[in-house]
């Protein structure tokens, strides 16, 4: 079978099943089965063998299913950089690389020690180290599963004389005293939940999204946490939930933290915080 054949097949399936971006999808699917882009793909006329067709088949079969294609080729990208992921880490998302930039331009000339609390792939931690040659980071996760994801990465980028990961919850960690904390904490209100798509409540880690009754729980911990781990003039930079920012402010100012930078996403919402103790 030609691939234009088989795409077409794998985006017929998909559309069949009410999946939007069946296409799309589909050719992800096959340009990962053969190991080329999806550029080359679509320029590529090839003939494709019978244990491709078969493997293909069955990952357009697992995307019908909703499974996000990112846990189906086990990789994302986050800022044009490949992060391993597994159903045990949360899938990185766009909005998220808003964080690295003012991190890195803030710190660019100085010797940054960093802690990054809910780690998932490590796509935050990662990508800081990778810019930032002079940096050195601790990554903790609540679960051990997701530690095991990121690790994967931490080989791959070469980064384990300068990151530790812990299997440790923000509120039972102690040690040291940081230039910066960063944290994308879990913040979907609980009753919410549900009303997320498919893909994301039958596949993703639901401790990764949870935030509790108010999406909150972990911010909480984590702005609590930071008084004591921050060095005097350290910085804490937070993702938020849109429409969060009031409340996180309230807190904030209750644990004698003040907004220094904030930083919208491109829905205009309130994405970032970065703060400083009083
Ligand atoms: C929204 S995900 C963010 C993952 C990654 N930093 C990213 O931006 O893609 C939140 C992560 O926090 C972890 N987590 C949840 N509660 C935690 C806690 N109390 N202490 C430490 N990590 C926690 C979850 O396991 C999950 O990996």
């Amino acid at each position: 079978m030609k691939t234009f054949e088989l795409i077409n097949l794998g985006s017929n399936y998909l559309k069949d099943r009410s999946i939007l971006s069946s296409r799309l999808d589909s050719e992800i699917i096959l340009s990962h089965i053969i190991g080329i882009s999806r550029e080359r793909l679509l320029i590529t006329e090839k003939d494709i063998n019978q244990d491709k067709i078969k493997e293909f088949k069955s990952l357009i079969y697992r995307r019908s299913k909703n499974e996000p294609i990112a846990y189906i080729i086990k990789n994302k990208e986050f800022r044009s950089t490949k992060f391993f992921v597994n159903k045990d880490a949360l899938i990185p998302r766009p909005e998220t690389e808003l964080l690295i930039d003012p991190i890195i331009s803030i710190f660019k000339r100085r010797n940054l020690f960093f802690l990054d609390v809910g780690i998932g792939t490590g796509c935050i931690i990662f990508s800081i180290l990778n810019e930032l040659q002079h940096s050195r980071a601790i990554g903790i996760d609540k679960s051990k599963q997701t530690i095991i994801c990121a690790k994967k990465n931490l080989t791959d980028f070469k980064l384990k004389n300068r990151a530790k990961l812990m299997h440790r919850t923000a509120e039972k960690f102690f040690a040291y005293k940081f230039d910066l904390i960063v944290s994308n904490p879990p913040y979907i209100v609980n009753r919410d939940f549900r009303r997320l798509s498919k893909d994301i409540t039958s596949y993703e880690p639901r401790s990764a999204l949870d935030g509790g009754n108010d999406g909150l729980d972990v911010l909480r911990k984590v702005i609590y946490k930071s008084r004591s781990l921050l060095k005097t003039d350290g910085i804490l930079a937070l993702e938020i939930g849109t429409g969060q920012f009031k409340q996180v402010n309230k807190i904030l100012s209750n644990n004698k933290f003040k907004i220094k930078k904030i930083i919208k996403d491109y829905k205009n919402n309130i994405r970032c915080i970065f703060s400083t103790l009083l």
